[in-house]
C-alpha cells in the first residue's frame, strides 16, 4: 500500500516532474516492489519536454557522392550534406530541433533520431511511425528534446546498407548550462568493408554476415579517418563523445594510462563518474568521456580497441602539445539519482524475449524474437508487447544463439540489472546492451512516451533479417 505521505510527495513531485499522478490512484494493486521502484524512479529524467520557444532549423539531404575519406582517395558513399559522418546537429536543451530532410537516394529512405525521447510521430519507422521518403521528397522532422546528451540519426530503411554507405550523424543535445570543458569533441567510430578496388562492398546483407555477428569489415575509422589524430595542450580538459555507428562491430576502447572517467552512456550521465575500461560500445551505443591531460608533452597516445582479447585495433591518436593551458576545475557532471532499482529482480518479469535463428525467410536465414521474424520489414504492425506508461517492468532476453546481439529500444531507456541472473550494478541508464552468446539478462525500465515504439537488434545485418519488433506504449 502507498501510504498516504507517499502518496502526497508523489503529488508534490507530480507538480514539477508531471509525474503520472495516477499511480497513486492504482497504487493499491501494485506490490511493494513496484511501489519502491517507481518511487525510486522519482525525478530520474524528466518526463516532459520544455520548449523553451526556440526553433533551431537544419537542412539534410542524403544522396549519393564521392568523399576524400578513409586514405585519401574518392570513396562512393551515400552522405548527408556530403559529408561522411554527416554533419554534426548541436542544439541546446529546451530548443526545438527542426529538420527539412530531402532524400536524393535510389532508394526510399526515413531518418531515426537514436536515443531521443520524442513524438512517436517523429521516430522515422516506416509504415509504423511514418510513410517512407521516396527519393525525391522532403519530410520535416520537429521535436524538442527532453533530454541533453549525444544522441545520433540514421535511415530505418534497408539500414545495413544506408547505413554502411555513409549516413549517419551525431546530434548533440547540450545541457543548459554546459559544463566548461576546455573543448567538446566527438569521435564517430564506423568499420568498413572495402573490396579489392577500395570501395565499399557492394553485396549487403551476405550470408557469412547474416550467419554471424553482422558485417564486420576491414577498415576502422575514427570521424572517417585511420589516422585521427586529437591535439591538445597541457592542461587541456576535454568532453569526448564516441558513437559506434558500425553495423556490427563492437569496440572496446582502451584509455588506460589516460585520466579518464565515464560521465555519461547512451546519452545520459552516470550518477557518479567511473573508470571507462571495459565498456563494450556496441553498435548505437554512445559514451561520454572526461579527459583530463595532465602531462607535459611526450610520445603520442595510441587508443585502440580491445574488444577482443587477443588482437587491438587501433582507433586514433592523441598528441599532446604546445604551451600549457589551466585546467578548468569543476566536478564531473553527474545526474541527481539513478534508480537502484535492486527490488527490481523481485519483481516477476513481464515478458521473456527469446532471440534465434533458422534457415529460412528472402535473406536465407532469419533472426527471431520468440519465432517471429520480420525480415525485409521495417514495419512489423505485429506488436510484440503492449506495457503501460508510467509502470515499472522487468523484461528478460534469453539469446539463445551463440551470435551477439545489441538489443535497442526506441523512445525509453532502461537499466540493466542483471547477466546470466547475477546482479549487475551499473550507475547509468542505457538505450542499447550488449547480450552476448547464449547469455541471458534482465533489464528494468518504466515507458514515459506512449506510443509504438521499435525493438530491434542494432547488429543491421540481424535486424534486416528479422530480429525486431514492436513494444506499444500505452497511455494509463
Ligand atoms: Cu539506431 Cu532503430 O536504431
Ligand atoms: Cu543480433
Amino acid at each position: 500500500m502507498l501510504t498516504p505521505s507517499g502518496c502526497a510527495r508523489a503529488l508534490v513531485a507530480a507538480a514539477f516532474l508531471l509525474i503520472f499522478p495516477s499511480a497513486c490512484q492504482s497504487g493499491g494493486n501494485k506490490s511493494p516492489q513496484v511501489q519502491r521502484a517507481l518511487r525510486e524512479f522519482e525525478g530520474a529524467y524528466p518526463l516532459e519536454a520544455r520548449p523553451l520557444g526556440t526553433v533551431r532549423t537544419f537542412d539534410l539531404v542524403a544522396e549519393p557522392t564521392e568523399v576524400p575519406l578513409i586514405d585519401g582517395h574518392r570513396l562512393r558513399v551515400w552522405a548527408y550534406n556530403g559529408q561522411v559522418p554527416g554533419p554534426q546537429l548541436r542544439i541546446r536543451l529546451g530548443e526545438t530541433l527542426r529538420v527539412r530532410f530531402t532524400n536524393r537516394l535510389p532508394q526510399e529512405t526515413t531518418i531515426h533520431w537514436h536515443g531521443v525521447r520524442l513524438p512517436n510521430a517523429m521516430d522515422g519507422v516506416p509504415h509504423a511511425t511514418q510513410p517512407p521518403v521516396q527519393p525525391g521528397e522532403t519530410f520535416v522532422y520537429e521535436f524538442t528534446p527532453k533530454d541533453a546528451g549525444t544522441f545520433w540519426f540514421h535511415p530505418h530503411v534497408r539500414s545495413s546498407e544506408q547505413v554502411e554507405r555513409g549516413l549517419y550523424g551525431v546530434l548533440i543535445v547540450e545541457d543548459v548550462e554546459p559544463p566548461p570543458y576546455s573543448r567538446d569533441v566527438v569521435w564517430v567510430i564506423d568499420d568498413w568493408l572495402l573490396d579489392e578496388t577500395r570501395q565499399i562492398f557492394p553485396r549487403f546483407n551476405t550470408r557469412h554476415d547474416l550467419a554471424h555477428d553482422g558485417r564486420w569489415g576491414n577498415v576502422i575509422t575514427v570521424n572517417g579517418r585511420t589516422d585521427e589524430v586529437l591535439r591538445v595542450r597541457p592542461g587541456e580538459r576535454i568532453r569526448l563523445r564516441l558513437l559506434n555507428s558500425s553495423n556490427g562491430r563492437v569496440v572496446t576502447p582502451d584509455f588506460s594510462g589516460l585520466q579518464a572517467k565515464l560521465i555519461a552512456v547512451d546519452g545520459l550521465y552516470l550518477s557518479a563518474p567511473i573508470d571507462p575500461s571495459g565498456f563494450e560500445l556496441a553498435p548505437g551505443n554512445r559514451v561520454d568521456i572526461d579527459l583530463t591531460f595532465n602531462q607535459l608533452s611526450g610520445a603520442p597516445l595510441r587508443i585502440v580497441d580491445r574488444f577482443h582479447a587477443r588482437q587491438s585495433n587501433h582507433l586514433a591518436d592523441i598528441v599532446i602539445e604546445g604551451e600549457p593551458l589551466d585546467t578548468p576545475t569543476f566536478g564531473s557532471p553527474a545526474r541527481a539519482h539513478v534508480p537502484a532499482w535492486k527490488v527490481g529482480l523481485e519483481v516477476p518479469e513481464h515478458h521473456t524475449f527469446r532471440l534465434n535463428a533458422r534457415g529460412g525467410g528472402p535473406l536465407g536465414i532469419e533472426w527471431t524474437i520468440d519465432g517471429l521474424a520480420f525480415a525485409g520489414h521495417a514495419h512489423p504492425h505485429a506488436s510484440g508487447l503492449t506495457l503501460k506508461q508510467g509502470q515499472f517492468y522487468r523484461l528478460r532476453y534469453v539469446n539463445e544463439s551463440a551470435r551477439l546481439h545489441p538489443i535497442h529500444l526506441h523512445g525509453m531507456f532502461f537499466r540493466l540489472l542483471a547477466r546470466d541472473g547475477v546482479p549487475v550494478d551499473e550507475l547509468f541508464f542505457r538505450d542499447t546492451v550488449l547480450i552476448h552468446g547464449r547469455e541471458e539478462v534482465d533489464i528494468a525500465l518504466v515507458p514515459t512516451d506512449a506510443g509504438s515504439w521499435m525493438m530491434h537488434c542494432h547488429i543491421l545485418e540481424h535486424a534486416e533479417a528479422g530480429m525486431m519488433t514492436m513494444i506499444d506504449v500505452k497511455k494509463e
